[in-house]
């Protein structure tokens, strides 16, 4: 089994949940509010250690008491967190989430994350350089994670970036990233209109209506593509430009990757009852990440993430309902064999 270093961010979240998301300026009574482990690093430090992984945490939390018990926590989930720094005089990263029905909004306020910087992890190499596979996130400063995918390329190893929250990122970097995880909206906001270099994807020119969607091509009304249509163009374009590099999650809609045959794999979602999406993200990217240390191929790899991510979704909290491998198995069987990898013709 491969090691997996997880450099990231270890917050301390605080849920509040309402019957819907407040709109700007609005005062809502809420239901319930409690303190979570999270961070997004953290999160996907736990998926991965609970499924079985060997996982080490590079990040820091302050000298208070949530830091105490982020680490607490993950020690009690088998992640070793013998680089992990506690720095005084900062507070430890928090999360304040609004949890309505399925859906939430984040804010963080990055504390001790903004510690983990090209420094600290010098002063870390050899601890790091015992990892086969790093797993990042954008919850650390950017030239940090330049850091690494630069030093995991020099010693061969593979690096999964899931980009979250969304950030620009340069095309020589990204071209040394193994696997780059957006959603869909992130990956909308990161391959915007004249990034690297592309004109806006499918504009005008696009290959789409043409009879795998009940949309027109063209809007008649004022020429262009209607929006649903270009998203999915646009999606399409940024996949087959990155082969089995960009898997793009899409909730509900599951994830998809581009083959190097230009074909679109999609693994669908598993059917779950959800109560908090909060963290599906980060079981998806900790559950791949596992996978592949377990030697799995691409394919068997997003079907397994995904299947880990429905699961985390039927539990508030971001780590509460991260399953373990069985618990995974167990998600995989309901769905038929077929079902759960196909080639999707909605987008070729
Ligand atoms: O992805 C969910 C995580 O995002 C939360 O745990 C919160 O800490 C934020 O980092």
């Amino acid at each position: 089994m491969q090691r997996i270093a997880v450099v990231g961010s270890i917050n301390m979240d605080l849920v509040v949940t309402a019957d819907r998301i407040p709109l700007a300026g609005e005062t809502l009574a809420g239901q319930t509010v409690r303190h979570y482990p999270g961070g997004k690093g953290a999160n996907q430090a736990v998926a991965a250690a609970r499924l079985g992984g060997i996982v080490q945490m590079f990040g820091c939390v302050g000298e208070d008491a949530n830091g105490e018990a982020l680490l607490r926590n993950l020690t009690a989930a088998g992640v070793d967190i013998s680089c992990v720094l506690r720095r005084s005089g900062v507070p430890t990263g928090m999360a304040f989430i609004t949890a309505a029905q399925t859906d939430n909004t984040i804010v963080i306020i990055a504390g001790a994350n903004a510690c983990v910087t090209p420094a600290y992890l010098e002063a870390q190499q050899a601890a790091l350089l015992q990892a086969d596979i790093f797993l990042l996130q954008n919850e650390i400063p950017q030239e940090s994670n330049d850091y690494i995918i630069r030093l995991a390329s020099k010693y061969g190893k593979t690096v999964i970036l899931n980009p979250a929250p969304a950030r620009p990122i340069a095309i020589e970097l990204l071209d040394l990233v193994r696997y780059f995880t957006p959603n869909e909206h992130e990956a909308r906001l990161i391959f915007r209109a004249g990034a690297f270099g592309d004109e806006r994807a499918g504009e005008d020119t696009c290959e789409v209506g043409n009879g795998t969607s009940d949309e027109p091509a063209v809007d008649a009304s004022n020429g262009k593509l209607p929006e649903r249509t270009r998203d999915q163009a646009d999606l399409k374009k940024i996949l087959r430009r990155f082969p089995e590099q960009v898997i793009v999650t899409q909730g509900a809609q599951g994830v998809r990757t581009a083959l190097h045959n230009g074909d679109i794999l999609h693994i669908p979602a598993y059917p779950a009852q959800v109560v908090d999406t909060t963290g599906a993200g980060d079981t998806f990217n900790g559950a791949l990440a596992c996978a592949l240390a377990q030697g799995r191929v691409l394919p068997e790899a997003l079907a397994y993430a995904n299947a880990a991510a429905s699961c985390a979704t039927e539990h508030a909290g971001a780590q509460v309902g991260m399953p373990n491998h069985a618990e995974v198995l167990e998600r995989l069987g309901q769905v038929e064999p077929d079902a759960a990898e196909r080639i999707d013709h909605t987008l070729g």
